[in-house]
């Protein structure tokens, strides 16, 4: 385990390192003005009291988003188009106090404004929210992409994430703050063959993450992304199946990416200990970038 604050090397292997003078708590000096406000949470990875509404919640990265979260002490709201796959999620959280569901397309407006309306209605707020779904119906070369196929996707993936965000913030975040967190990837930044459609998709949505943490830091609004590489899902299963070794062994790490990898990286960026980063995009990879294409 990795404790922050000054150098250390501990047990496990994990090193960090921190700028000169900023050891402890800081003290406030005499005459220096008092930060805007509080924040209300002591410690940084509690999410008592706090709502999230995770979209794609059913199962794979938003399932294991949730839990992560629910882990922490929030209270979740899922999303998907299934029902039944909801209704499980909902239990393997731990039921109706902690999770609720919600079902819908996520590029349906009205069912966005739903979801939105049932996390406030059920838990009270809507602290934190994740733009989890993403779609992406063509495979194949961005120069023969079907026009309605690269509009569909545009339309779920960015069109639905901004409409989402926008009535979380029309609804709660506007007013009285929160965290949002988008799920991106690896094929927005660089080139993906065959997947090219969907990584114009998600390099958009690394930009929307910088400009909306621009426009809405002054409102106490965080907003930051996860771009993961090849993560063992149902999404992702025509990328490994059949072929993990060889797939695994293009990752330093030596292994593909599990969706508590991701859970556990969004319940740091959601956090109040993530309280000075906005606009960012986490690369959750193995270590597969920094050593070349994957
Ligand atoms: N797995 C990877 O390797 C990988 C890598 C990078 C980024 N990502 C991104 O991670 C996100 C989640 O993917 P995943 O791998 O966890 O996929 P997954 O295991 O297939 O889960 C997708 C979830 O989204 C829901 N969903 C799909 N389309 C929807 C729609 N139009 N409206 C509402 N809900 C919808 C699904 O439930 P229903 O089917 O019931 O709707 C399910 O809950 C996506 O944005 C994906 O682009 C994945």
């Amino acid at each position: 385990m990795c404790y922050p604050g000054g150098r250390s090397a501990t047990h496990d292997g994990c090193v960090l390192t921190h700028p000169r003078g900023s050891v402890g708590s800081p003290r406030r000096r005499r005459g220096r003005p008092a930060p805007p406000e509080e924040h209300p949470l002591s410690t940084s990875d509690s999410y008592a009291g706090r709502t999230a509404l995770v979209t794609g919640g059913s199962r794979g990265i938003g399932l294991a988003i949730a839990r992560s979260l629910v882990d922490r002490g929030a209270r979740v709201v899922l999303t998907a188009r299934k029902p039944e796959a909801l209704a499980e999620a909902v239990e393997a959280l731990g039921g109706p106090e902690v999770a609720v569901a919600v079902a819908g397309n996520a590029g349906d407006p009205e069912h966005r404004a739903e979801a939105v309306r049932t996390a406030i209605d059920t838990f009270g707020s809507l602290d934190c929210l994740v733009g989890n779904v993403g779609i992406n119906p063509y495979y194949g070369p961005l120069i023969e992409a079907p026009l309605d196929a690269f509009r569909k996707i545009l339309d779920t993936n960015v069109v639905g994430t901004l409409g989402l965000v926008q009535e979380a913030h029309r609804a709660w975040m506007g007013q009285h703050g929160g965290s949002v967190l988008i799920v991106a990837s690896v094929a927005g930044l660089k080139s993906s063959a065959g997947i090219a459609a969907y990584g114009v998709s998600k390099a958009a949505l690394v930009n929307l993450t910088t400009q909306l943490a621009v426009e809405l830091g002054p409102q106490r609004i965080r907003v930051n992304a996860v771009a993961p590489a090849v993560v063992k899902t149902r999404f992702a299963e025509a990328l490994f199946t059949g072929r993990e070794d060889e797939v695994s062994g293009q990752y330093p790490v030596g292994r593909l990416g599990v969706p508590e990898d991701i859970g556990e990286a969004a319940a740091y960026l959601l956090s109040d200990g993530a309280g000075w980063v906005t606009g960012q995009t986490l690369v959750l990879d193995g270590g597969a970038l920094s050593q070349g294409p994957i």
